[in-house]
């Protein structure tokens, strides 16, 4: 794991036990993500890997269609599998791996799904394709450019640099997975919340585990900001697919 993983893994452990008080958004993600799986699977999958599973919203709503599939649940951050565990109880059909989903080895699965995560790998037209080498059918959503562009709205209009991670185009996307054989659904979708000013939408970000850039905005130009006292609205836009072998 190199020293950004490593963060990464630091930030989504210390958010383990807020990230459900605060998750709405990735928990109709996976709604959506499940609900498109269920409407394509002509028979329930022998095994479902789920990357980057965090506290397990996808396996659950998957579990109640499909029983009796074997599951995995990945994540880098142990906190977070722990309360995954918690949640799902004991049960003979779901295993955990702890471990980063670009470098680690997995058993193969027939399924391998993953919502709201994939947007954190380092390389990931290079993840998609070694994924999709691995299982018969690959489905994930993740946050696309454009995420948060009322932050850097905002920022700007402060004088303040933008630090907003880079996140992929839709277009990017598509061409990557239309480069992969197999049946292709793709969907775009945004969701909107407001907040009631820049600190309220800081301090959800922090109980998720997420983070808007790579460095973090500077004592001053947080007094700039939080100085702002009016109600802001940020935007997710998220990306879903699911590709499907013949
Ligand atoms: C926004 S949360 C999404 C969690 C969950 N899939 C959901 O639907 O709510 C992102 C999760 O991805 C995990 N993650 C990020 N990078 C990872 C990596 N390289 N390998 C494994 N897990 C990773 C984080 O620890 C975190 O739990």
């Amino acid at each position: 794991m190199n020293a950004l993983q490593s963060t990464l893994a630091k930030r989504f452990d210390r958010a383990a036990h807020t990230y459900d008080g605060a998750a709405d958004v990735q928990k109709s993600s996976a709604e959506l993500l499940a609900r498109a799986l269920v409407q394509r699977a002509d028979r329930a999958p022998a095994s479902i890997l789920d990357l980057g599973s965090g506290t397990g919203y996808l396996v659950e709503l998957l579990l109640q269609r499909f029983p009796d599939s074997q599951y995995t649940l990945n994540d880098i951050s142990p906190k977070m599998l722990a309360v995954a565990r918690n949640k799902l109880g004991q049960r003979a059909n779901v295993a955990y791996q702890l471990g980063n989903f670009e470098q680690d080895a997995f058993k193969p699965h027939e399924w391998i799904v993953s919502n709201f995560s994939l947007q954190w790998a380092q390389n990931l037209n290079r993840t998609l394709r070694s994924l999709y080498g691995q299982a018969d059918t690959l489905a994930f959503s993740c946050l696309l450019d454009g995420t948060f562009s009322e932050w850097e709205t905002l920022l700007q209009s402060r004088g303040i640099p933008s630090t907003l991670l880079d996140y992929p185009t839709a277009e990017a996307l598509v061409a990557t997975l239309q480069s992969l054989p197999g049946a292709l659904w793709v969907e775009s979708k945004n969701f909107s919340i407001t907040f009631p000013h820049a600190r309220a939408f800081t301090s959800y970000l922090k109980s998720l585990g997420a983070t808007l850039g790579a460095r973090p905005l500077s004592q001053k130009h947080m007094r700039i900001l939080f100085a702002h006292n009016e109600p802001v609205q940020m935007t997710y836009k998220v990306f879903f697919a699911i590709l499907k072998r013949p």
